[in-house]
């Protein structure tokens, strides 16, 4: 080994491929930065009530069963998507109301399904949560899941 690769031979290469990684890095930053986020997030409807139904879904800790966007526990369906399978695209009070019941309608106690707590929200927490969850379902995911079950 010591024969083909020189001493300032390796150091040229560990250099070399520090800057061009800090380099790609830069690129890859600024690109996520000034690019992906500008055509990925829809910040014109990224209204108080979303932020707040976030919180909502944070301070309930809802991802502990459920996924978003892929993320989070395998327990219970993926909800980045259940605006729409609700039937949001056709018509957004429909799936409010529906949401709704859901959330109020826990537990079912149905034996043989798995069950989902009662959360106790209260109109305004009801109302900011379905804002996120439609918002949410609008971020460009590029296809993704798909399908309407997620
Ligand atoms: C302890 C686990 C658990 C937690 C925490 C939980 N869920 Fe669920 N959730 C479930 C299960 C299980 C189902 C599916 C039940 C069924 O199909 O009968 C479900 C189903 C749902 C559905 C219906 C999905 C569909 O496609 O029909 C919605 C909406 C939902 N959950 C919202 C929430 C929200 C919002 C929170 C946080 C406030 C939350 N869940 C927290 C277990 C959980």
């Amino acid at each position: 080994m010591a024969e083909y690769l020189t001493k300032s031979a390796a150091r040229n290469i560990f250099y070399g491929g520090t800057i061009f990684f800090l380099v790609l890095f830069t690129i890859l930053t600024l690109h996520s930065h000034y690019y992906i986020q500008n055509v990925s997030t829809d910040a014109s409807t990224l209204t108080e009530s979303v932020a707040r139904g976030k919180h909502v879904w944070e301070r309930n800790s809802c991802i502990n069963c459920h996924t978003l966007l892929g993320e989070g526990a395998y327990f219970a369906p993926e909800l980045g998507n259940v605006w729409v399978r609700y039937g949001g695209r056709e018509s957004a009070e429909g799936a409010r109301m529906g949401l709704k019941a859901w959330m109020r309608a826990q537990p079912t106690g149905v034996p043989g399904r798995r069950q989902m707590p009662q959360f106790n929200l209260t109109e305004q927490e009801l109302d900011d949560l379905i804002d996120f969850l439609e918002w949410t379902s609008r971020i460009d995911t590029l296809g993704w899941p798909p399908n309407d079950a997620g």
